[in-house]
């Protein structure tokens, strides 16, 4: 994926996160290892997945049960920087001649490109290379391939290397999706260079976290310390058509994941140096084969969306978390915007990736519910529950970091969210082993939140009040149609599997239940919740109603609203919003797609319903509108829709990717491809297929990974299948049998 090539200090930014190189433990934004001009801002980070700081949250005036304190990412210490100077001239894209510059991400290869042409003021006339690898394979390790080559300079060059450990965090004041204070938040511990590893550990002061970072290269340099950084130098000589090449290996380490992180941090960039760079961008290659082989879409007729479509896929590989407590944040560790927070993104937008690709990755975010269910359960006492557990709006190590509870707390769907996403990977993994280990607790656990925060009304009608739904321009609303139908799923769920399991084999049934304590009367509640469940409905209208009071609200001129006032969360004050009937984002129509419960025409009603009053000011909703497009076959709205998705980083549609992927909305693109346009879904009997095509492109294939069979499948005027096993297909209702490749002729696009 190359990117445009602006130097004004906009585009720089957005590149950044465009062209950081992650690997789902670190992630290294695309900033210039020489930095830029002084008068440049410029957002120089590196994080570490689930390495944060503890914050205090004030508040002008507090309540009981609020949270007091927040976690926010970390900004650590920074490797990146490389300097060369030649004849005495620093070499920067700011002074002397640009005569060429490219830069781009390949996705096939695993690394970060930048390529300069450059004459210095003094006519030095240089080619330099620079490649970043984030080792997918040795998750501590960070490579930087620096190559320069000199086109008609001889003599000296003098090569700078530093480890930085006077790093801050991000903040800006003006928006709230970024954090505005607490910026400096590691603190030096030691430092050491020895033996050409040059090494330093900095701690948070309230969290107790220590992080180290060590560095070493193929020249012999000369390190010293300066403040809270290390400085390598090297002079060279060079001549006319020669080259040199710098290769700096930069290792990660930190004290949530590894015992004695100073020492592990040394030894990573040792073992690096003896095996090589080449060892590790061949290893890197070689995995990303493995990954393609189930994840790759291809599209035939528009190659630049094919290309946007796996750039965004790959940015999924490069979020996610690999190792024990970490996950996916909004942002991937692109960017600190949401501070590092992980939401229910991860359940409804990131896991169906995974689930369908990549089970065994899809498990690690499912693995991390089940890590901080202690922390949930403290949270739900927080909220005044006597039962069940509540998973945090937004988090990182499990508590609830959300200081505004009416679209923070408030959104208690994340519990039937994140059983959702156990569900599917039941249904297409069939992996019983993980539900006994750990997905039934927390199935069983979050469900019993919904019996102490539900009630069955005078009609013995199971209600859900005071919630917020997904749409954030609504909060506290009784029987939010999404929360509900899903929390009816969710119940009717766990009743379920307990029964699969009890028949699977009754003796580890028993010590299942007594383990995590499943009671029979819950379940008996359980079920009867689920069926008297109030789903609301408008016999008027023949839609679902996002809640009790939805219709009452005023209408908001969306047509007469300028473009300068969205989103709108920037220009009015929540209560203003909160009095129209307006949306933030799909939530009706999300649970339409999700649970796929409702007629077609009261689907297609409600899509048309709320299509008019959604501002998409969420990067969650144009996925949802897509797909949902696609379900009542409204090819152009689905390819419109599409379309909002597939570029809104690379084009920065929504004006801040400088602060870090919108990582929710690449795995939305995936959806919108393999939900939306071929109306794939998992269910108990099988797959089933519903397909459309947009008219731009002859064909298009994905593949996903169901039950540990590979399956192909290709629509173009036929649907094409080739399957490693046997699977049960439903297309449109008619199910095939299919094994190896199957050509069937549809003609309902
Ligand atoms: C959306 C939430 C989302 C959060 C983080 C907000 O703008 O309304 O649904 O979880 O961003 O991506």
């Amino acid at each position: 994926m190359q990117v445009k090539n602006n130097l004004d200090n906009n585009s720089l930014m957005v590149n950044e996160s465009l062209l950081s190189t992650s690997n789902g433990y670190f992630g290294v934004r695309g900033n210039f290892e020489e930095g830029y001009r002084n008068d440049y801002d410029t957002i120089r980070g590196t994080y570490i997945n689930g390495f944060y700081e503890t914050t205090d949250i004030t508040y002008g005036e507090g309540a009981f049960g609020y949270p007091n304190t927040s976690q926010k990412i970390v900004n650590v210490i920074d490797g990146q920087t490389i300097k060369i100077y030649i004849d005495g001239e620093l070499f920067n894209l700011f002074d002397g001649k640009v005569i060429d510059f490219k830069r781009k991400l390949d996705i096939e290869k695993g690394y970060s490109l930048r390529y300069i042409e450059w004459i210095s003021k003094k006519g030095h006339h240089l080619k330099i290379t620079i490649k970043r690898l984030a080792s997918f394979t040795t998750l501590e390790l960070f490579i930087i391939d620096y190559e320069v080559e000199s086109v008609n300079y001889s003599g000296e060059i003098q090569i700078e290397s530093t480890l930085n450990a006077d790093v801050k965090n991000y903040s800006n004041k003006s928006d709230q999706r970024v954090a505005s204070g607490h910026t400096k938040l590691l603190h030096v511990d030691k430092i050491d260079k020895n033996h050409g590893i040059a090494t330093i550990s900095s701690k948070t002061k309230i969290s107790n976290l220590t992080i180290a970072s060590s560095m070493n290269h193929n020249l012999n340099m000369e390190y010293t310390v300066k403040e809270n950084s290390i400085i390598g130098m090297v002079k060279k000589n060079i001549k006319a058509s020669e080259k040199i090449s710098l290769i700096k290996y930069i290792s990660f380490t930190d004290s949530i994941r590894h015992d004695d992180c100073f020492k592990e941090s040394k030894n990573v960039v040792n073992v690096a140096m003896k095996n090589g760079e080449k060892y590790y961008f061949k290893d890197q290659e070689e995995y990303l084969n493995e990954f393609w082989k189930y994840s790759k879409i291809n599209i035939d007729g528009e190659i630049e969306e094919e290309k946007a479509i796996n750039y965004n896929i790959y940015q999924l590989l490069s979020s996610i978390g690999k190792v024990k407590n970490t996950n996916i944040s909004a942002k991937g560790l692109s960017g600190e915007g949401y501070e590092g927070h992980y939401f229910w993104d991860t359940e409804i937008y990131m896991v169906p990736f995974f689930t369908l690709t990549n089970p065994q990755l899809a498990k690690r975010l499912l693995k991390f519910r089940y890590e901080t269910l202690e922390s949930a359960k403290i949270e739900a006492e927080k909220l005044g529950h006597k039962k069940g557990v509540k998973i945090p709006w937004r988090t990182i190590s499990g508590s609830e970091c959300s200081a505004y509870f009416l679209s923070g707390s408030a959104q208690y769907h994340i519990n039937a969210d994140v059983a959702y996403s156990y569900i599917q990977y039941y249904l297409a993994t069939n992996d019983t082993e993980f539900l006994k280990e750990f997905g039934l607790e927390v199935l069983y656990k979050t469900a019993l939140l919904w019996l102490d925060v539900g009630y069955f009304n005078n009609e013995g009608k199971f209600s859900i009040d005071a919630v917020t739904g997904p749409d954030e321009y609504t909060v506290m609303v009784n029987n939010n149609y999404y929360t509900n139908s899903l929390a009816k799923y969710h119940l009717k769920w766990v009743c379920k599997l307990s029964s699969i399991l009890e028949k699977e084999n009754i003796s580890d049934w028993n010590r299942l239940k007594s383990k995590i304590a499943i009671n029979e009367n819950e379940l008996t509640n359980m079920k009867n919740a689920s069926e008297k469940m109030i789903l609301l409905y408008s016999d008027e209208l023949k839609i679902n109603l996002q809640d009790d009071a939805f219709l009452k609200r005023k209408e908001w001129d969306l047509e007469n609203t300028s473009e300068e006032n969205y989103p709108l969360l920037l220009h009015y004050h929540p209560l203003y919003i909160y009095r129209y009937k307006v949306s933030k984002q799909a939530d009706t129509i999300l649970a339409h797609f999700l649970l796929d419960n409702e007629t077609d025409i009261i689907m297609k009603n409600s899509y048309s319903y709320y299509e008019k009053i959604t501002t998409h000011d969420s990067s969650l909703s144009p996925c949802i509108f897509s797909i949902m497009a696609s379900r009542i076959k409204k090819i152009d709205k689905a390819y419109h829709y599409y379309k909002m998705t597939s570029k809104l980083d690379i084009e920065n549609i929504k004006g801040n990717t400088k602060d870090g992927l919108h990582i929710a909305n690449a795995g939305g693109v995936y959806m919108t491809i393999v939900y939306g346009f071929s109306g794939l879904r998992i269910k108990e009997n099988g797959i089933h297929l519903s397909p459309i095509k947009p008219k731009e492109w002859t064909s298009y294939t994905f593949r996903i990974n169901y039950k540990n069979s590979l399956v192909k499948v290709t629509i173009s005027d036929k649907i094409n299948i080739e399957t490693e096993k046997e699977i049960s297909l439903i297309i449109d209702k008619t199910k095939y049998l299919i094994s190896g490749k199957r050509s069937l002729n549809y003609n309902n696009f």
